[in-house]
């Protein structure tokens, strides 16, 4: 059995990547901010409690981030996979971003994910001399989208700390990797994209639809296994080819 750890596994691809689990004999530990969209989701799916572990952790809290470990600890001796899925995102205009706003893209979506990268390599994947890390950055990091200043810029840090972890660590067979996904019909997309942006982007695409929530977590599935023994220190679109 393998243990896979999942920040931000409420829902959209966080969960879809603890529900592929399944199929793959990996026993998922879900981080989970909002235990209600999680629990919705978990009877939805007709999930059992032993099938899964849950933490509570709002990476926006400092002191919950330095507490996963412990509590890793208590559910296995051994990880083997870590997904930093967790993600946020408020638009605005570039010169109207307040200071508060660029913290809080920096902080869940850079410093806590990195933080945690760090804590459970030194903890379970140094010692084990195996592991794999797969963040998900996005697209506007690459693009750099209008009024996604702040995120953009928290995604494009959490890429390029990966891919230098992947360097640093890769001697002793740790690979690091980043998906960098476009528009994927999750809450997070719905609630800071307009219906006329999300169509006119779709227009803009070669297979001119939306990603899914499952199609990504494939794509993580994929970097976190043996299949992709070889693959480390890459940024992988999954966007329906927007260039
Ligand atoms: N959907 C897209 O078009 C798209 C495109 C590019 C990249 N991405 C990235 O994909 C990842 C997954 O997002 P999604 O699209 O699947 O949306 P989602 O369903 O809204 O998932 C976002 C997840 O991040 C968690 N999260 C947010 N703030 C948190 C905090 N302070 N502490 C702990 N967890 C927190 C959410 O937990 P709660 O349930 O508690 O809110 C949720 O589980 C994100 O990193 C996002 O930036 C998405």
């Amino acid at each position: 059995m393998k243990y896979m750890l999942i920040t931000g596994a409420s829902s959209g691809i966080g969960f879809e990547t603890l529900i592929q689990c399944f199929k793959k004999n990996i026993y998922p530990i879900a981080l989970v901010r909002n235990i209600k969209s999680f629990n919705k989701n978990l009877t939805n799916a007709n999930l059992r409690n032993n099938q899964y572990a849950t933490i509570r952790c709002d990476l926006e809290d400092i002191n919950s981030v330095e507490n996963i470990v412990k509590e890793v600890k208590k559910i296995t001796k051994k990880l083997d996979h870590l997904v930093l899925n967790a993600g946020f995102i408020e638009t605005s205009a570039a010169l109207m971003t307040p200071k508060l706003n660029i913290e809080k893209h920096l902080n869940i979506n850079f410093i806590s994910q990195i933080l945690i990268a760090q804590s459970i390599a030194k903890s379970f994947f140094i010692k084990q001399k195996a592991g794999t890390i797969v963040a998900v950055s996005s697209s506007a990091a690459i693009d750099a989208n209008e009024a996604r200043m702040a995120y953009a810029a928290s995604k494009s840090a959490l890429s390029t700390a990966i891919r230098v972890l992947s360097k640093e660590l890769g001697r002793i067979q740790i690979r690091a990797n980043v998906v960098a996904p476009g528009l994927t019909d999750t809450k997070l997309m719905r609630n800071s994209t307009e219906p006329d942006q999300i169509n006119k982007f779709i227009n803009e695409l070669s297979l001119k639809k939306l990603g899914k929530a499952n199609e990504i977590a494939n794509l993580i599935h994929f970097l976190s296994s043996e299949d992709s023994s070889f693959i480390t220190g890459q940024i992988i679109s999954i966007d329906g080819g927007i260039r």
